[in-house]
This record gives structure tokens, sequence and C-alpha cells, in this order.
């Protein structure tokens, strides 16, 4: 065995399989709270230990998600407090849901991946052995399920993450690490929206109107939807981002912000009928353009929401009799209003959807490996710009698709361990 130490330079790589007792990382702490830019500073903290069934893995890239401008922020939730109440006891956050890397140590029950295997990970972290999975449920509705590198410790902005084993899916040989790093969260949540909720699965020819289509989880609904034999019709804030839109496959764009459309956000009260006929004069200018850049006057059968409150009276008015609205985020606010005279009437379904299981992220996975599904990488960071991807985040400038973290990879455009 070659010389060993107890902590690495970034960029510096330890013989493969030996674990130093301390590693680099992005940490949070509650006396940090606020802006993302200050929110995430780097420190040497101790590298955690692994259960039976768990895997540390040397990160290569991590991929940037909204959850983590939420740690930063400290609200809804400390993640910290919430932590240390269920009796952990590290009073920081290492965040990071997205990763790709290289298996470095496995717990002794772990079959499925040995050391040196090159990962991508899923942001499920269940218990199997909970009761309620046990007995048959799905895994990402157990009281067990967080979400790793948000709900848990230890995520991926750092050089070695925990996961369990079941997060472990093979990385696609021809992505870099910063590529591979981006896309199994918003690329897994969003074929659960689209694929997980049947009879409302993507079929040939359905229309599908997908807030966000330049963000993450936009940006991969749409090239699913199209892979699916779907037709993609995106929402964006501002025509520059139309050109990102097409090349992931939409067939329209609309912008939300055009003047028509003044009736975002809660809806009025029912009994103002002037200030009801306002906001139906907005829902119906919107609907109007969804015809038009649809090119035929036909609903869509899917809606792929997360914006929330602005949004959710618009996808619940416009979407098709019988159709899906279907929610995994509340982006702009969580109280939002649903007119039951529509869900009931026309026999819509609001649907909420949350993480993937390990048969969704396992087929997401392979159609990006089979070069169906783009990771849409946009920006890649360096290790200290995790506080800036994710102020950027925070402030809606960040740019089209999703943007990745340089951790243990020396440079971007590596595909293996150099
Ligand atoms: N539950 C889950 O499993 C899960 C998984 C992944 C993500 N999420 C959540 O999903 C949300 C989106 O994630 P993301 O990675 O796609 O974030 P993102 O890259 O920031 O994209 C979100 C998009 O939403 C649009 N948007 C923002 N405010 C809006 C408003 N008021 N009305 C309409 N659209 C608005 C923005 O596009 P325009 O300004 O161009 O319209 C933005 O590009 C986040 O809240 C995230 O935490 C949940």
């Amino acid at each position: 065995m070659p010389d060993v130490k107890d902590l690495y330079d970034l960029g510096e790589t330890p013989p493969m399989g030996h674990v130093p007792a301390r590693m680099h990382a992005s940490v949070i702490r509650q006396s940090r709270f606020g802006e993302p830019a200050q929110a995430f500073q780097s420190e040497v903290v101790d590298t955690p230990s692994i259960g039976p069934k768990q895997v540390l893995v040397w990160v290569m890239a991590a991929g940037v998600n909204y959850n983590n401008v939420w740690a930063a922020l400290g609200k809804p939730v400390d993640v910290i407090a919430t932590r240390n109440r269920a009796g952990e006891t590290e009073d920081f956050h290492i965040g990071g849901s997205d990763a790709s890397g290289i298996v470095w140590a496995i717990g002794d029950e772990v079959t499925n991946v040995k050391v040196g295997d090159e990962v991508v990970l899923g942001f499920g972290m269940w218990d199997e052995d909970a009761p309620d999975i046990q007995a048959g449920a799905d895994p990402t509705t157990s009281v067990t399920n967080k979400i790793w590198g948000y709900e848990t410790n230890y995520g991926s902005f750092a050089q070695f993450t925990r996961v369990n084993y079941t997060q472990c899916y093979p990385k696609p040989k021809q992505l870099t690490w910063e590529a591979a790093g981006a896309y199994m969260l918003v690329g897994t949540t969003a074929y659960r929206m689209l694929m997980g909720w049947a009879p409302h699965t993507v079929r040939e020819n359905d229309a599908v109107l997908i807030w966000g289509g330049s963000g993450g989880v936009g940006s991969m609904a749409i090239q699913l939807t199209k892979a699916f034999g779907g037709v993609p019709i995106a929402v964006v804030s501002e025509e520059s981002k139309y050109e990102f839109c097409y090349q992931m496959g939409a067939k329209g764009v609309i912008n939300r912000k055009d003047p028509a459309f003044t009736h975002w956000g809660r809806l009025p009260d029912l009994d103002d009928q002037a200030a009801f006929g306002e906001w139906m004069k907005g829902a119906r200018a919107f609907g109007a353009k969804f015809w038009e850049v649809l090119g035929e006057r036909r609903a869509p059968r899917i809606v792929f929401e997360h914006p929330g409150e602005a949004t959710i009276p618009t996808s619940t008015f416009l979407v098709d009799n019988g159709g899906m609205v279907v929610i995994c985020a509340g982006t702009s606010g969580y109280n939002a209003d649903v007119d039951l005279r529509y869900l009931w009437m026309r026999q819509k379904r609001l649907q909420g959807s949350h993480c993937a299981n390990v048969e969704q992220s396992a087929a997401l996975n392979d159609m990006v490996a089979a070069g169906q599904i783009d990771p849409a990488l946009s920006r890649t960071f360096p290790f200290d710009g995790i506080g800036e991807a994710h102020q950027l985040m925070h402030e809606n400038r960040h740019p089209a698709g999703n943007m990745a973290i340089l951790v243990n990879a020396k440079r971007e455009g590596m595909t293996t361990l150099e």
C-alpha cells in the first residue's frame, strides 16, 4: 500500500479503497443561514462511517438542485435542527443530492456494487426493512424515505458521500463526470411524474404542458415527453429561453410574462364576479396561447407542475377533462387554490409526486446511457463555486438546464478516474 494520509487535497486521489479520516466539504451552519452565496463555506470535517447496507462514494462531480437553496436559507425547514431533534449530533449540513463518483468502501451486506465501480446516485434514501416497505409500499412513500443530501447529512458537496446501496446506478460511460453528476435528481423526478401515475402516463400524441421548461425538471420533462411520443409545450419567463426548449424537443413555447396573462397567483373570491371575470380572462388568454403553439384546439392531458401557488389555478383550469395535473413542488408558494368545480365536474386528477423508486431511477438512467435523454448540463463550477451556483438558482438567474460542481474531478471533460 502506498503512503496514506488522513486528508487529501481536492484533485489529489487516495489509493483506491483507502478512506482518509477527514475530508474537504462545503458546509452550511445555522449561523450562516441566509443567502446561499454566504451560507456554503469550505471546511474540513470527519469522513462519515457507513452502515452494513451503505456505500461510501468518492465524489467526482455533484449536481446543483433547488433543495439546497432551501437548506442554505434555513427555511421553510431548518434541516440541521430537524436532524438534531431526531437524535443526530452534527451541528452542520453537507448538502448535495446528485453525484457521479467511484465506490470507495461498501458495507458488509452490499452486493450490487464493489470498490472501484463508477456510479451515479439516486436521491431517495429509505430503510428497505421498514414495516411499510416490507408490507409492499412504494419506498418513496415510506415514512423512512428521506432526500439524501437535504433531509440527510453527508450529501455530495464533499469529497466523500454516504448513500444506501439502493441509490447506486452505473455511470453512463460516454458522459463526463460533470454531466453524469447533473441529471439523476431532476430526471428521475420527471420520469416518475410522467410515467408513474397510470393511467395518466404519456401516450402517443398526448399534449403535455410543462412549467419551467428551461429549468432542471422541466428540461427533463420536455425530453421524456418527446421520447414517449407526446407533444411537449413548455412555459418560460423570457424569450431567450425559447431556443433551449426547442433543442430539448418542445413543440411550442409560451412566455408567461406576456402582458395578456394577468391572472397568476391565488384565485380571487369566487363571489367577486368582476375580479373572477378578470381572472378568467387571463386564464382563457393563456389557454388560447396553448392552442396556438400546439397548432390545434386541444387541452393538455397532463400538466407538469412545480411552481405551485402561482400556477395551480391555471393548471387545474386548463388540463383536459379526465386529465392529470402532477406536482412535485411549490417553488412560488404552497398556498394554492383549486376551483373544485372544475376538478369534480370535469373529473380531473391532482396528483402529488415525489422522488423516484429504484425501477423508475434505473429506467431513466438507462435512457441516458442509451443517449435518448441528455443531462442538459449548462455550466460547471469549481468546488468553491457551490454558493454562487445556488445563489444564481435562488435568484432564478441560473442558465437553462442543469448545473454541476467539480469535486474530486481535476478538470472538466474527464470520463474516468485519471
Ligand atoms: N419532490 C421532488 O422529488 C422534487 C425533485 C426535483 C425538484 N423538485 C422541486 O421542483 C422545483 C423545480 O426544480 P428545478 O430543479 O426544475 O428548478 P429550476 O431549475 O430553478 O427551475 C424552476 C423553473 O420554474 C420556473 N418558475 C419560477 N417561478 C415561477 C413562477 N412563479 N411561475 C411559473 N414558473 C416559475 C422558472 O422558469 P421561468 O422563470 O423561465 O418560467 C424556473 O426555471 C423546485 O422547487 C425543486 O425543489 C422536487
